[in-house]
């Protein structure tokens, strides 16, 4: 379902060199010898009464409202925004929601643009509202603020209790004051698992009940999940694409190229490279080390990222992500500019291969993952594969995965100035 490219002009990759190292990440992964490797076995060990559940909220959500409010932040929001650009239509909101009979979808609490906020609060007057707020913790300040302000929306409008009704908690077992709420008040609940980080819980409760909600086949995702734990749980350097990926940014990393840039050519994977941004910065980059993740939207960045990319300060590589099979391809049979490309997909995949070569001939390392296909199954395959490849990337760079304390600083810095004297 995956496949690994690379271009590296003149580096040989030690493999044999990096197989001892692979083997003792591999063995402590297994182990979980670390705190937050739930993810691990995760898609073997979901179970289907966690999964029908969220099924059964996901309808009861569509029978009630025609505009969910999903509120969160950080790995709260991104996995379920990535996936639905990936899997539904741009148009989704504007136009297929209101044929599919599914809610519309508007993520909140990630930024606190008051602008925004006002004009969503306008725009859901002439909607039926439900509100699915996640926080593992119950205490982060945005998505708070905003649920704060969405709670008021729907009491003003539907009463104490029916508000109760229409909100989703998605929250810590026992800790945080949403955990608190969502008992005293009532609301439906799910539980982020103890043992899965922020980052690397779309796969669960946080990803899946949004998710759902668009209509993407949840089942399938975690299937493809578990399709990739299998497929990649081969010690083997030689054997496991994903572990090749890791040793490939470590070695990158080695030889001073500390940025990684995430291309895609197709559109719809562009929130993804925004969960990969948090999964591998937030993991990595710490302790002064680490590949700092960027991301750029083919073709459209040619036209602006071009020039650094064909002849900027050589302190990067790429990682193209590419879809083999497009499910709805245009014609440009007709069109006499396209030339030899008959198919806008074919275009596109033109525009990338040349300019993968001509950044190659400014010795710029390239690597390649192709996906075969945009599916829910190949959505769930991918989250995984990059789970694991960013854990062993920060296990071969020497740093914890699994923490960020680095994230603490600004936050304590926030506290002390809205703190009333
Ligand atoms: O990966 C992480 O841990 C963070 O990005 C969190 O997901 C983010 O800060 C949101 O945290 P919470 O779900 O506790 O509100």
């Amino acid at each position: 379902m995956m496949r690994l490219d690379y271009w590296l002009q003149d580096t040989m990759v030690p493999w044999q060199q990096y197989q001892p190292k692979i083997s003792e990440i591999h063995h402590k992964l297994n182990h979980k010898e670390d705190a937050y490797t739930g993810w691990m076995d995760w898609p073997a060990r979901v179970e289907d009464t966690l999964v029908q559940e969220i099924l059964s909220a996901a309808d009861e959500i569509r029978s009630k409202c025609t505009a969910l409010v999903v509120i969160g932040i950080g790995g709260s929001y991104l996995g379920a925004k990535a996936c639905i650009e990936l899997l539904q239509s741009p148009f989704y909101n504007e136009y297929y929601a209101g044929k599919q009979q599914r809610p519309r979808i508007y993520f909140a609490g990630h930024h606190l643009s008051s602008i925004f906020y006002q004009e969503l609060l306008d725009r859901l007057n002439d909607e039926e509202v439900c509100v699915c707020v996640i926080s593992k913790s119950g205490t982060t300040l945005e998505p708070s603020i905003v649920f704060d302000l969405m709670r008021t929306y729907l009491r003003e409008r539907y009463g104490v209790a029916e508000a109760a009704n229409r909100i989703y908690a998605i929250t810590d077992a026992e800790k945080g004051t949403l955990r608190a709420e969502a008992d005293e008040q009532g609301y439906k609940t799910f539980v982020v698992p103890d043992d899965i980080g922020g980052r690397y819980s779309v796969l669960t409760p946080v990803g899946l009940l949004p998710i759902a909600v668009a209509g993407i086949d949840i089942v399938s995702m975690l299937q493809g999940a578990k399709q990739a734990m299998e497929a990649y749980n081969q010690e083997d350097l030689g054997q496991n694409i994903c572990y090749q990926y890791g040793v490939l940014r470590n070695l990158l990393q080695e030889q001073g190229k500390v940025i990684e840039i995430f291309e895609v050519y197709e559109g719809r994977l562009r929130y993804f490279t925004e969960w990969l941004k948090q999964l591998f910065g937030e993991s990595e980059c710490k302790d002064g080390k680490g590949v700092i993740p960027m991301s750029l939207q083919m073709s459209t960045d040619l036209h602006s990222m071009g020039q650094f990319l064909q002849d900027g300060r050589q302190i990067f590589f790429e990682t193209v992500l590419t879809v083999e099979n497009i499910r709805k391809d245009v014609s440009l049979e007709h069109c006499s500019m396209a030339g030899k490309a008959t198919s806008m997909h074919m275009l596109n995949q033109i525009v990338e291969e040349s300019a993968r070569k001509a950044h190659l001939e400014n010795h710029t390392p390239n690597i390649r993952l192709t996906i075969s296909e945009l599916s829910a199954r190949s959505f769930g395959y991918m989250v995984y594969f990059f789970e694991k490849a960013c854990a062993v990337s920060c296990y071969l760079t020497g740093v914890a995965p699994f923490d960020q304390s680095g994230v603490e600083a600004y936050k304590k810095n926030i506290k002390a100035a809205i703190k009333e004297d």
